[in-house]
């Protein structure tokens, strides 16, 4: 091929990769500029906010899912390098102890904590909840991160389908679970992780793929369904003085596993451009969302490195979002679990404002907790 052809060949493809890109990652554009944003790498950011006099997570409780890798790791090193007393829950013990070495290096507050858990398994998700209860009366932030999609259906210990129960059903449970200890905190501030190439549509006859399959069609409805998670329960804790947010990293490099095939070979090409972020700049935006001032209250919104997304499609669709919630309360049998042992009361004002206007206050028993002696 002449050198015309070839740059004309390298051109077409160099295009075809950038459409793919903005298909697969950039189909949403940035409606909101939050002030106060910025991007850094884990390690300036965590070194400069560690020598800061500003440090808006110190002594806070902070738990990060997937904490082991990626944005989740970067975001454990941002948080804890201003302060922030981490909570990594890691499903792998020797991945764990690695990033919690490099979480306690950057760290400028108390040590990071490792808890396991596989978060398919909803019974580890329990047993993580009882380890986070029995050694905090509150939690500060929850970051819903911990993330996998998989080119062929499986099944989760729970027999649901493997990418719903672990990008979806997980957040729902940990969060319900830990939603007391939330709100006992001053400002609790619930961070749910996704993709700014969540599905535009949602097929409820097909949420366990048992009809049809794919490695994008299950991924994309499971982070739909964390969006529409985001958006019915900043309903439904509205005047707790809990904050929900939907964040997307954007295109990151990170371990994440890609697709099968072709695009998979794409996709893989795609991480060397500059579409994709450092996995530290990346968390970024996640650290923002978790730390932000100006979200306090204002829940409900996708945010994606600094930016309010528009929500697109079902995710608009506040019906939809119900229907979903009783769903997963069917999949998770989280309004019948037992509690594990109670956190601090929730100031008063709070009790009430969950226990009398939402139907998950009831739900929680929340208004039941006792106070831990002492
Ligand atoms: N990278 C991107 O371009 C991009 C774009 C948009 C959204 N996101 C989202 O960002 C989040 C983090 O992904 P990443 O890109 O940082 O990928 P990553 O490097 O693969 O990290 C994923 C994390 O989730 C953990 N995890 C997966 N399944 C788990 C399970 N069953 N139980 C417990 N932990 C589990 C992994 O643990 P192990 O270390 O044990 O595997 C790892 O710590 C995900 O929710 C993803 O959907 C990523």
């Amino acid at each position: 091929m002449s050198t015309a052809g070839c740059a004309v060949a390298g051109g077409i493809a160099s295009q075809l990769i950038i459409r793919i890109g903005l298909i697969l990652f950039g189909a949403s554009s940035p409606a909101t500029a939050r002030k106060g944003f910025q991007m850094s790498t884990s390690r300036s950011q965590a070194g400069g906010q560690a020598s800061s006099p500003r440090q808006p997570v110190r002594d806070k409780v902070v738990v990060i899912t997937g904490a082991s890798s990626g944005v989740g790791l970067e975001t454990a090193r941002q948080l804890a390098g201003q302060g922030g007393e981490i909570v990594m829950i890691v499903r792998d013990q020797a991945r764990g102890e690695h990033a919690r070495s490099q979480v306690a290096e950057a760290a400028a507050g108390k040590a990071p904590v490792l808890l396991l858990a596989d978060l398919s398994v909803q019974a580890d998700i329990r047993r993580a909840v009882h380890e986070v209860t029995d050694r905090y009366d509150h939690v500060d932030i929850l970051v819903n991160n911990a993330g996998a999609a998989f080119s062929r259906r499986e099944q989760s210990a729970d027999g649901l389908e493997l990418t719903w129960a672990t990008n979806y059903l997980a957040p729902f449970l940990l969060t319900e679970l830990l939603l007391p200890l939330l709100v006992a905190a001053p400002a609790g501030r619930i961070v749910n992780v996704v993709s700014e190439f969540y599905g535009r549509k949602l097929d409820l006859g097909n949420l366990q793929g048992e009809r049809k399959y794919s490695y994008f069609g299950a991924y994309r409805a499971s982070k739909l369904g964390e969006v529409l998670f985001t958006t019915e329960l900043a309903r439904r804790i509205k005047g707790s003085g809990v904050t929900v947010v939907s964040v997307s990293p954007g295109p990151a490099r990170t371990n994440f596993a890609g697709p099968p095939g072709v695009l998979g070979v794409v996709l893989g090409v795609m991480q060397h451009t500059p579409m994709f972020k450092p996995a530290g700049q990346a968390a970024g935006g996640i650290a923002w969302a978790a730390t932000a001032p100006e979200l306090a209250g204002d829940s409900g919104g996708l945010y994606m490195r600094g930016k309010q997304l528009s929500l697109k499609g079902a995710a608009t669709d506040q019906s939809l979002a119900a229907r979903v919630w009783r769903i997963s309360e069917q999949q998770t049998g989280s309004t019948r679990l037992a509690r594990p042992s109670r956190p601090s009361q929730p100031p008063a004002d709070r009790v009430a404002d969950l226990t009398h206007s939402t139907p998950l206050g009831l739900a929680l028993g929340i208004g039941s907790l006792s106070r831990r002696g002492g």
